[in-house]
């Protein structure tokens, strides 16, 4: 947490960037087009157990790659096959493969636990690293790291990123990933705001979003509520 601003009194102040501002409601956004919101009732198990303050980072970690899992079987569900021969022990058959590769995009760096589970589903998945850091005054996206390839050869990317607060960061970093000409993209996230799921939503509908929760709001700090609290410092145990 970033305290900015400085009282007469010498005192720190935190920033509130999102006060005042008008927020859609969650019952607003539930129906909007490409958004999957996870039913399974182990995700929402899970779920739980992330919130729940008393959980370690270990754990934080282990769940938020557990999570991951499912939200990467849910999310690969409709991608293309291609029939290919095979020999089995017993006799030849015709199997499917997938249609070209896969590439996940964690946007570093609360995004690496969920790019782990993805390469736990898809071992083959090419992996690009993008850092954004969220200005906690300004709430604005700030790009410091990119290892995207020049040349991409992929049937779809996924974004994947915890937390979609303001939504700031998840559409800078399909704005990037557009840039390079990725044909298909999916974002995969763990907890939304109604407003950034909006956001997002609005500015890049010709994606899918795969989200494991959608909370109420954002506080006027941009945090999410209920929330889980900072989803890199709680990997990471940065506090
Ligand atoms: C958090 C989070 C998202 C972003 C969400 O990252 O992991 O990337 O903020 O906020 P937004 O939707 O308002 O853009 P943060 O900048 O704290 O960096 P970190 O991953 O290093 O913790």
């Amino acid at each position: 947490m970033t305290e900015t601003s400085t009282s007469t009194e010498g005192h720190k102040r935190p920033s509130l960037p999102m006060k005042g501002v008008p927020q859609p409601k969650r019952e607003e956004v539930l129906g909007l087009p490409r958004v999957h919101i996870s039913q399974h009732p182990v995700v929402a198990d899970k779920m739980t157990r992330l919130r729940e303050t008393k959980t370690t980072p270990a754990e934080f970690y282990r769940l938020v790659k557990e999570i991951g899992t499912l939200l990467a079987y849910e999310a690969t569900a409709s991608l293309a096959t291609e029939p290919m021969e095979i020999e089995t022990p017993l006799q030849a058959m015709t199997g499917q493969r997938l249609a070209g590769g896969i590439g996940v995009i964690p946007i570093l760096r609360a995004g690496l636990g969920l790019a782990e589970a993805f390469r736990e589903v898809i071992p083959e998945a090419q992996i690009w690293h993008l850092g954004l850091r969220r200005d906690e005054d300004t709430l604005e996206a700030q790009e410091y790291y990119n290892r995207l390839p020049h040349k991409v050869d992929l049937q779809v990317c996924y974004a994947v990123d915890p937390m979609l607060a303001t939504g700031g960061s998840a559409i800078d970093a399909i704005n990037v990933l557009k840039r390079v000409g990725i044909p298909r993209l999916s974002y995969v996230g763990i907890i939304a705001a109604p407003y950034g799921l909006l956001k997002l939503s609005q500015t890049h509908p010709d994606i899918d979003i795969y989200i494991a929760a959608l909370d109420e709001s954002l506080n006027d700090r941009g945090f999410i509520l209920p929330g889980l609290g900072d989803a890199g410092d709680r990997q990471f145990g940065t506090f």
